[in-house]
């Protein structure tokens, strides 16, 4: 039997395994309807419009996990904490981050391999976006 050399089969990516573009965009948008619907985040929220803050968000979230390097393309290194210095990222605003995330992440109904995977990530990039005490 031929061998194959170790490395060169194509691995899925996790942005494959969960659902491709649509898993994140569903995710996304979700989680951007809790924002919206939330006077205290929202008020974070430079723009009146969010689309293309969910725009930003999901083309990050997607090249994090494998998939096209879009957002990188458009934004460049992605330097989240510096990105976040402008925003007053105090506990409150990283609970009620989460909390809309939560909601998002059960919606999709992923396996719970994956879920936790995805949720593991997440709660650590909350934790480090944090820059105001309070
Ligand atoms: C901890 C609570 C967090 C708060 C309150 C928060 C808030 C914000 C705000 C107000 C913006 C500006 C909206 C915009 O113009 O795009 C923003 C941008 C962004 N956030 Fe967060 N964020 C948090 C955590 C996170 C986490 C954990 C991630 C990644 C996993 C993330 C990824 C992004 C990205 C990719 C952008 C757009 C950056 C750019 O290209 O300009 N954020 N966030």
């Amino acid at each position: 039997m031929t061998e194959i050399p170790r490395g060169t089969l194509p691995q899925a990516t996790f942005f494959e395994l969960v659902g491709g573009e649509d898993t994140f965009r569903r995710l996304v948008h979700r989680f951007y309807q809790g924002v919206a619907d939330d006077p205290e985040l929202r008020a974070l929220y430079p723009e009146e419009d969010l689309g293309p803050a969910e725009e930003r968000l999901r083309l990050f979230l997607i090249q994090y996990w494998g998939g096209p390097r879009t957002y990188s393309d458009e934004r460049g290194h992605p330097r989240l904490r510096m990105r976040h210095g402008p925003f007053t990222v105090n506990q409150a605003a990283h609970d009620a981050w989460l909390r809309h995330m939560r909601d998002a992440v059960d919606e999709l109904a992923l396996d719970p391999a994956h879920e936790k995977q995805l949720w593991d990530y997440l709660v650590y990039a909350a934790a480090s976006m944090v820059n105001t005490p309070g």
